[in-house]
């Protein structure tokens, strides 16, 4: 998904619902400059870029927060508790915004989707990945049985958590269906609404501009 974002140096990036920043630290990858001359270090300080994590669950962005300076990213990531209907972020001032397998957790989708539409600078992108419920028929059965069997049986072994891979399954059944999404992307202002499906549908990427 970020390898169809063309994020560049010097852009500005936001990931809600971005838990322990796995996808913040790509993108932190995505607009580094490559380490200059010393006498020009601060001008290319401030060209780098910036990315932001928001998440509703502190305990989540500590741990990403850890991790990444662990990695050595320690100014180009501002960790941020909040939450994606209400973001405590500026309006238009990101070139891209995404949540990854963070909008099926949302209650009301479409708050926040009117979020990103907000935080977006005029000509920025955004992407929503998630699992979805239109799985190719092909598939469904043997999905079905590994969603409602396996999984929750497996998140029992591995986890000690019945309960959360149970609800993992369910609220994938909740979500929209990817022209369900789309039409409610374009309603909050979205152009050029894109649907790519991947593995037979079991997650789909959306996108869509701020023009
Ligand atoms: C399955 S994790 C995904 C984390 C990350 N995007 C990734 O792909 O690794 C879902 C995350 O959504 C966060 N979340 C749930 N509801 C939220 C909300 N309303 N606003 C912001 N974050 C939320 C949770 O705290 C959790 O960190």
């Amino acid at each position: 998904m970020l390898g169809q974002t063309g994020l560049r140096p010097g852009q500005r990036a936001l990931d809600v619902a971005g838990g322990t920043g796995d996808i913040a630290i790509r993108c932190a990858k995505a607009i580094q400059r490559k380490v200059p001359p010393q006498s020009r270090l601060r001008e290319a300080q401030s060209s780098r870029g910036q990315i932001t994590v928001c998440d509703i669950n502190p305990a989540m962005l500590r741990v990403g927060k850890n991790k990444a300076i662990d990695q050595g990213w320690l100014n180009e990531i501002d960790w941020v508790a909040g939450n994606a209907e209400k973001m405590p972020v500026k309006s238009e001032s990101v070139d891209l915004a995404c949540i990854v397998f963070g909008l099926r957790n949302v209650t009301h989708i479409d708050n926040a989707l009117a979020e990103f539409f907000r935080v977006l600078k005029p000509g920025g992108r955004f992407y929503c990945m998630e699992f979805s419920p239109s799985v190719a028929k092909p598939l469904k059965k043997l999905y079905d049985l590994y969603s409602f069997s396996v999984l929750p049986w497996l998140g029992e072994k591995v986890a000690n958590d019945r309960d959360s891979y149970q609800y993992l399954a369910e609220s994938i059944r909740q979500f929209p269906a990817p022209d369900a999404l789309k039409t409610r992307m374009e309603k909050v202002g979205f152009e050029q609404v894109h649907i790519e499906r991947l593995m037979g549908g079991i997650a789909v990427i959306h996108s869509g501009w701020k023009i």
